[in-house]
């Protein structure tokens, strides 16, 4: 893997020992670009910032997306300081202040909030009459069909999310008697991490026969149809997500029918995040070498969640401040391990390394998405890696926060 050089020019600034997550803003821009093309022209992209709520890169999606799309109360307040243009607001578990502040947000901008159950349609309708306002949703709804093969299958099998659709007849009876509700379509979310764009593209196809038939069949004219993420990134790089594929099948689509709206995070963002961190040890155990960083899982889960090896590219490190030898090892394979008290805090094994010095820096690709966002950064108190933005893709600008 090729580290760009304005992420070899943040290493260069960061603080010692090197540990940081680095952001390629103009990556991450060029990936929005690309997917909105190869979406139909009717559709609206939002950013899933659940993959990365790092507050310049929801800025950077609130200035390239038509909007943000928001799992809580929190990422609300974000992407409204980021300059969000719209919003839609999904999640499973949403309270009462969390649906007020979404009907506040409405008075300034388009907002969508997914209904996840017939009880949320319900308090956010009484929110909403309270306010004085009229907010639009659309119900999410967790359909029969099979989706494609991803990490996280959250339609087709029982979970918690969602309204299954055999009660979607009632729902929409019930929420079609909510006068401060307006029926805007459907959301059909489904799964995560799929890099199969031919299943992506059936699902896609798939939706819009769900909303053609929900149309005969409940009488629901659909303005929108929100198709989620869930297109994938593999860390490891093995594979990638045909997107000219996928755009072949889908492009021409949604002429007549509903708006398509896309809420992609993991897609989008995933290849423009890197982490840095400088090894701290190398040590032979019971016939293995370990290199320890300044950094870990808890910073970077995905892999040890997952329960997979994440790739890794020495960037040589030529300072040595020390008077004894630099331990390296060379043309060997080395366990990649962080500074937990735990042997599960493994980022790679069998790493094949020509050299690796302590002091050197490790450089994780793909991990814009997922990464800092879902670890569990306060275990054992260590302090957070170093957030830097690479601003400029000649190299020579980057800033850190
Ligand atoms: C409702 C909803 N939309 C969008 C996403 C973004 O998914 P991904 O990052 O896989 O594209 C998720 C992820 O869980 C989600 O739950």
């Amino acid at each position: 893997m090729t580290v760009p050089d304005g992420v070899l020019a943040a290493i260069a600034e960061a603080v010692r020992p090197v540990c940081a997550y680095i952001y390629d803003l103009d990556a991450f821009s060029a990936r929005i670009e690309a997917t909105r093309a190869a979406f139909p022209a009717r559709t609206r992209l939002m950013y899933a910032m659940k993959a990365n709520p790092f507050p310049a890169i929801v800025a950077r999606a609130a200035r390239d997306c038509d909007g943000i799309e928001v799992a809580s109360g929190g990422e609300l307040s974000i992407a409204l300081a980021m300059g969000a243009r719209s919003i839609v607001f999904g999640g499973p578990g949403k309270t009462d202040e969390e649906l007020a502040a979404a009907v506040a947000a409405s008075e300034r901008m388009p907002v969508t909030v997914n209904v996840e159950s017939v009880h949320e349609a319900r308090r956010l309708d009484r929110i909403a009459r309270k306010a004085g306002r009229r907010i639009t949703v659309a119900l999410r709804v967790n359909r029969r069909a099979a989706v494609p093969d991803g990490t996280h299958r959250m339609t087709g099998a029982p979970t918690p999310f969602g309204i299954d659709v055999a009660e979607l007849p009632a729902a929409v009876e019930t929420v079609r008697g909510l006068k401060a509700l307006d029926l805007d379509g459907w959301h059909l979310h489904a799964m995560s991490n799929n890099l199969d764009a031919d299943a992506h593209a059936d699902f896609v196809l798939g939706a819009l026969r769900f909303a053609r038939r929900a149309k005969a069949r409940l009488g629901v004219e659909a303005r929108t149809l929100n198709v989620g993420g869930g297109i994938g990134v593999d860390p490891t790089g093995a594979r990638d997500f045909d997107l000219e594929r996928f755009a072949a099948r889908t492009r021409r689509l949604g002429r007549g029918g509903p708006l398509l709206v896309a809420e992609p995070g993991r897609y989008l963002v995933g290849e423009a995040g890197w982490y840095a961190a400088q090894v701290l040890d190398l040590k032979r155990n019971h016939g293995r070498t370990f290199a320890v960083l300044r950094g870990g899982t808890h910073h970077l889960r995905l892999p040890a969640a997952w329960g997979y090896s994440h790739p890794a590219t020495v960037v040589p490190v030529e300072e040595w401040p020390y008077e004894w030898p630099r331990p390296e090892a060379s043309g060997t394979v080395v366990d990649v391990t962080g500074e937990l008290c735990t042997p599960r805090d493994v980022l790679s094994r069998d790493l094949s390394v020509e050299r690796l010095r302590v002091g050197d820096v490790l450089v994780f690709g793909r991990v814009g998405a997922y990464g800092w966002s879902i670890s569990h950064h306060d275990f054992l108190s260590h302090p957070h890696p170093e957030m830097r933005v690479v601003v400029d893709q000649s190299g020579d600008g980057t800033s850190s926060e």
